[in-house]
């Protein structure tokens, strides 16, 4: 088995080598004989199915109360001697999948396998940052490496198929699963979703430590009304195919092995009923060859869309496309009666069993049921120092460093610090939403990091400061599955005095701050996306003691900052950094790393902004450029009267300790034709006193098109390092390729005309050059 290479230091440097790296679907690795040889096989084994075992297969339950020991005897347990269940998720160990899968492969008539889901979302027991965070590196490396080491530990551990990517685009900051996505963006979005499914899958899904990855949620799921979770989403083709699908379909085109319809409607269509978007869209167009989940109970729920009756919905999906029934026993309980009824035709049925099938069949399962499970090497091979080194290091790189005054940061390594905050010594709330395999109590906590990183040379001092929220409620409901954010029974004057005391005796303040883990994530939708009052009344009192502070921010969503962001000297925004948190903000907030992380979503000023987002249109009435930057209302222009139109921090943005400075754009071809490269450059100059990495970003607007453009859109970005003083040169290749959206007939396609090409630090802070290609 190839060993990844670990960097010994904390740069740049991708820790994958070239050849390690995927960059094709795992398709494209497979020959026509091995299509033949699955084809035939499958055909064979469907050949000898009865009815109820074909269904059986489309059937993917919850484990529940499914253990060892009652493998037998449970519900579960007799299914799957009957074959009546596809795939198994949410049992976690090697020996108990093993004994699950056991039943399958020996008691069941045709002895067919089953494979093992779970959210493995962020990592498994190693957890990296929540998705949003690992959006922020930009580093392409990192992310497919993250779902590398995730899927190496889940497929040891017995796991073999995870419900991620999630590359829902939001613009949503309300909506809490935000914090699972890569932000507003399609082409970052793209980026990360290719990249991993490439980490989960690898070269080769039988190779036991490849697992199959499953892209969610199609469709549109990030676009809900309101930022209310679940809730409806109604919008355009030409939106939805130029701002909302392409991520999907990247994943689609790096031969995902799996897709999971959304539980939003789309076109007054629930997702999982909808037969344009997941046989038409999905299959027609996209070519999408593997098999389709529903969300869990997303048949059953059809029932309160007002779709039917269960057996009515259980119909509508099969013929819409799905495959496979999560949780709901729809197919189960429904399908043979419609088919006797001709609701459905056996084609249908024997159609999503081949997929699934055809998936066990990649996965190698049918020559050996048991490869993926192996409890002493999960025992060595899992949340080992290697994989948490790794952690460690894509923690750091996704930090975004949103203000640094006076250059408080990076701190000193002497002196006294003070380290207040409600979470700065709580190691479960460390690793964020959808951490379903983390070791949560081993998981570094911000004093463990600091203290065990510089405790010799720097005296930390700490206090719990506030409680999350002064809202004892709200707060239980803010620390869910498990998530306890200990809250202290102390009077809010008392937590204050202490948090003032410690303060005084120290240099500097460190103050972490914002949501506690379960804030965002599933059902966790927000009315309100600032700070709670507890801890803004918490800075506002140490920044009465007049010393420097630096506030560490913990979020899962951008946050509207306006009221507290002048207070603090320096803010850095950790996400939620997982594993190895606080070890992570030791090594930024000390200077080891020198943040390099951008914003993937724009974070508003206030919340009547949202829906916010860089590549929007110009309207007919744009507010004047110079008006905006002055934040200056104009009467029947497009604005606000009491707010400016632009965001506290914009799509891209993020800070560093260095300085880049950019030359003027060179462009290679002003006056392109047809297929032609023109390449755009720029000189990136690390001026000031830090080596330090930089994301250069590529955005193009098309001045004139027949439906109207955005005023600009991610088009490349370039993570590149630079010691200090050092000078780069930054190329992209622009080809029509770049150029091509989805025009009113939904074609796909560029349009001659005038191209805005720009190249800058953050999608506020470009330079600007023209080129007139003409087809
Ligand atoms: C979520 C999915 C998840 C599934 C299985 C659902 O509630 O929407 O993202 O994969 O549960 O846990």
């Amino acid at each position: 088995m190839k060993k990844l290479i670990v960097l010994a230091t904390l740069a740049l440097s991708p820790v994958f080598s070239a050849q390690e790296m995927v960059d094709k679907p795992v398709q494209s690795y497979q020959t026509a004989q091995y299509q033949a040889r699955k084809k035939a096989f499958v055909d064979n084994l469907l050949s000898k199915m009865t009815l109820d075992e074909k269904i059986g297969q489309m059937n993917l339950p919850t484990s529940g109360d499914f253990t060892t020991g009652m493998a037998q005897s449970s519900d579960i347990g007799k299914k799957v001697e009957q074959g009546l269940v596809g795939g198994l998720f949410n049992i976690k160990g090697a020996d108990k999948i093993k004994a699950v899968q056991k039943v399958a492969v020996e008691k069941s008539r045709l002895k067919i396998p089953m494979i093992f889901g779970m959210d493995v979302i962020h990592g498994y027991e190693t957890t990296f940052p929540i998705p949003l965070g690992l959006a922020a590196s930009w580093d392409m490396n990192l992310v497919q490496q993250s779902a590398r080491v995730a899927a190496r530990e889940a497929a040891f551990d017995g796991i073999n198929w995870t419900f991620s990517p999630m590359v829902d685009i939001s613009r949503e900051p309300r909506w809490g699963r935000v914090s699972e996505g890569s932000g507003e963006d399609p082409y970052l979005g793209s980026e990360i979703s290719k990249n991993m499914v490439y980490g989960y899958q690898g070269k080769d899904l039988a190779n036991g430590t490849n697992i199959l990855a499953c892209v969610k949620h199609f469709a549109l799921y990030g676009a809900g009304e309101s930022g209310r979770d679940y809730n409806t989403v109604d919008m355009s083709h030409v939106r939805m195919f130029n701002e909302y699908f392409p991520p999907y379909k990247a994943a689609v085109d790096a031969g995902v092995a799996s897709v999971m319809a959304s539980f939003n409607e789309v076109d007054g269509v629930p997702a999982t009923g909808n037969r344009w978007l997941q046989t038409e869209v999905l299959r027609n167009q996209w070519k999408f060859k593997g098999f389709v989940v529903t969300d869990y109970t997303g048949i059953n729920e059809m029932v309160d869309h007002g779709m039917g009756d269960l057996q009515q919905v259980s119909a509508l999906a099969l013929k819409a496309g799905v495959d496979m029934d999560m949780v709901g026993e729809g197919f189960l309980t429904t399908l043979k009666k419609s088919l006797s009824e001709g609701k459905v035709t056996q084609a249908e049925i024997d159609m999503a069993a081949r997929r699934i099938l055809e998936a066990k069949y990649d996965l190698g399962l049918f020559d050996n049921p048991y490869k993926h499970g192996d409890a002493k090497l999960a025992a060595k091979e899992v949340y080992n120092l290697e994989n948490r080194n790794i952690a460690r290091s894509v923690a750091a790189q996704s930090m975004v460093l949103l203000k640094n005054e006076n250059q408080v940061l990076p701190l000193k390594k002497s002196g006294t610090v003070a380290v207040i905050g409600p979470l700065v010594n709580n190691s479960m709330n460390m690793a964020g939403t959808w951490s379903v395999a983390t070791k949560h109590s081993a998981s570094v906590n911000l004093m463990q990091g600091l203290q065990a990183n510089y405790g010799k040379d720097v005296k930390f001092l700490s206090a719990k400061g506030a409680n999350i929220d002064y809202d004892a409620k709200l707060e239980e409901i803010y620390a869910a599955h498990g998530k306890k954010t200990d809250r202290d029974s102390r009077s809010k004057e008392e937590l204050l005095k202490e948090a003032v005391d410690v303060a005084n005796k120290a240099d500097v303040i460190v103050l972490a701050i914002g949501e506690s883990a379960e804030m965002s994530g599933e059902s966790s939708s927000r009315s309100e996306i600032t700070i709670p009052q507890s801890q803004v009344d918490l800075l506002n009192e140490l920044k009465k003691t007049g010393k420097p502070i630096a506030m560490i921010l913990f979020t899962g969503r951008p946050l509207a900052l306006t009221n507290v962001k002048d207070m603090p000297d320096a803010i850095l925004n950790a996400w939620f950094p997982g594993s190895e948190a606080g070890n992570a903000i030791a090594d930024v907030i000390f200077g080891k790393v020198n943040p390099s992380g951008k914003l993937p979503m724009t974070f508003p000023r206030s919340l009547g902004q949202v829906p916010i987002y860089y590549n929007a249109k110009n309207t007919g009435r744009p507010l004047d450029q110079k008006l905006t930057d002055k934040c200056e209302y104009q009467r029947f222009r497009s604005n606000y009267m009491d707010e400016c139109n632009t965001p506290l921090y914009a799509f891209g943005y993020g800070l560093s300790y260095t300085r880049f400075n950019y030359s003027d754009i060179s462009i290679s071809n002003a006056n392109p034709k047809g297929n032609q490269t023109v390449q755009a450059s720029v000189t990136v100059t690390n001026s000031g006193n830090y080596d330090g990495a930089e994301v250069v970003q590529l955005y193009i607007r098309d001045m004139v098109g027949s439906i109207t453009r955005p005023v600009k859109e991610l088009k490349g970005f370039q993570k590149i390092f630079l010691k200090k003083g050092e000078s780069k040169k930054v190329t992209f290749d622009i080809t029509p390729e770049s150029l091509k959206f989805y025009n009113g007939d939904l074609k796909y396609d560029w349009e001659s005309g005038e191209f805005d090409i720009m190249i800058g630090t953050s999608s506020d802070e470009v330079k600007h050059s023209k080129i007139n290609w003409t087809k």
